[in-house]
């Protein structure tokens, strides 16, 4: 327990958490039955039975699947205010500082119910902004591009998103879903035509939680990211590893979600030391919190409970985590 005080107080920075993934299974059944939503007949039919089948995901597509289907219960602006909200309070009382978010607004305009890229945008930055006020949280939004989808839808969501680089409610952009079947390089042009005209935007992508380091090595050159999410297979390269460390590439690590998602059996499969070892920054995350049922203070305990490691070791974490957010050097200052 003095070890979990001690990782409560920590300052945390969260970079890796999708708001579809805070999407909970009773606020899923509430919106549902709300705005009369049909769920897939084969869907399980109360949140506890739901709960079940988030114990079992056999990888990432089989998790994908549920995921896709849970946020077609989001429909009006407070719908995205609601998940948004309910998500920082938890962050907020497991000692997060800053915030940020994914979020995927492909997966809200493909659908056969027409929801706006507005409707989205206003419910979470009502959000972000009442978090700022009230609970002095500083948040960042970024949107990810969905892989398996068409490159014209991608370049469709990229366009209509420009609006909101450009007003700053989006500040950074991201690749995530199916990973293997889709490599980097296909979304070359997607990002490119948002850095040209936005050249602060912060770049990331998805890659090697079940691809392997070449993803990794992919969308550092041809996406141009400063940081990538997961990456843990990143250790099957050495030389990867070297450039990782001497760039100060952050690797965004969700190390619950690689458990649920069978990249690994144990959390101390995790190569964390060695990444420790070889000076690569990691941040600990949790990817989709309400669909693991772990938030990230239970990444953090339960990576404590793997890895044993003392105070230093969790103070070189929380500021290698400060360093490699996109805030300004003295927001850094304040949080160090
Ligand atoms: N979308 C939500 N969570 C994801 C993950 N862990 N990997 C890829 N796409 C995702
Ligand atoms: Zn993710």
């Amino acid at each position: 327990p003095i070890m979990l005080d001690f990782l409560t107080e920590l300052p945390k920075c969260e970079h890796h958490c999708h708001l579809e993934g805070t999407l909970s299974p009773s606020l899923l059944f509430k919106l549902a039955k709300k705005n009369s939503v049909k769920l897939p007949d084969e869907f399980p039919d109360t949140p506890e039975k739901l709960l079940l089948k988030y114990d079992n995901f056999e990888n990432l597509d089989d998790f994908l699947k549920y995921y896709y289907v849970g946020m077609n219960v989001l429909i009006t602006e407070d719908d995205f205010f609601e998940l948004a909200w309910n998500y920082l309070l938890t962050a907020k009382s497991q000692g997060v500082y800053h915030l940020e978010l994914f979020f995927d607004p492909q997966g809200h305009l493909i659908r056969s119910i027409k929801i706006s890229f507005d409707t989205i945008i206003n419910g979470l930055t009502r959000a972000f902004l009442k978090a700022k006020n009230e609970l002095e949280i500083s948040t960042k939004l970024t949107m990810c591009i969905l892989r398996h989808l068409p490159l014209d839808s991608c370049f469709e969501t990229i366009n209509l998103s420009k609006k909101y680089y450009e007003n700053g409610q989006i500040h950074g952009l991201g690749l995530d879903s199916s990973e293997k079947p889709f490599p980097p390089t296909l979304f070359k042009e997607c990002y490119s035509e948002i850095s040209k005209t936005f050249p602060n935007v912060g770049l990331t992508a998805h890659a090697g939680e079940e691809g392997g380091p070449d993803f990794v090595v992919d969308s550092i050159n041809e996406l141009k990211v400063t940081r990538i999410d997961h990456g843990v297979n990143s250790i099957k390269d050495l030389n990867l590893i070297d450039y990782l460390s001497k760039n100060q590439i952050l690797l965004t690590v969700c190390p619950i979600s690689n458990l649920k998602l069978q990249v690994i059996k144990n959390l101390d499969q995790l190569p964390l030391n060695e990444f420790l070892k070889y000076n690569v920054p990691f941040s600990i995350n949790s990817d989709d919190p309400a669909y693991f049922n772990s938030y990230i203070l239970d990444n953090y305990a339960q990576i404590q409970k793997a890895f044993n490691w003392n105070i230093e070791t969790w103070c070189k974490i929380a500021n290698n985590s400060i360093n490699g957010s996109w805030i300004a050097d003295k927001e850094k200052e304040l949080l160090l």
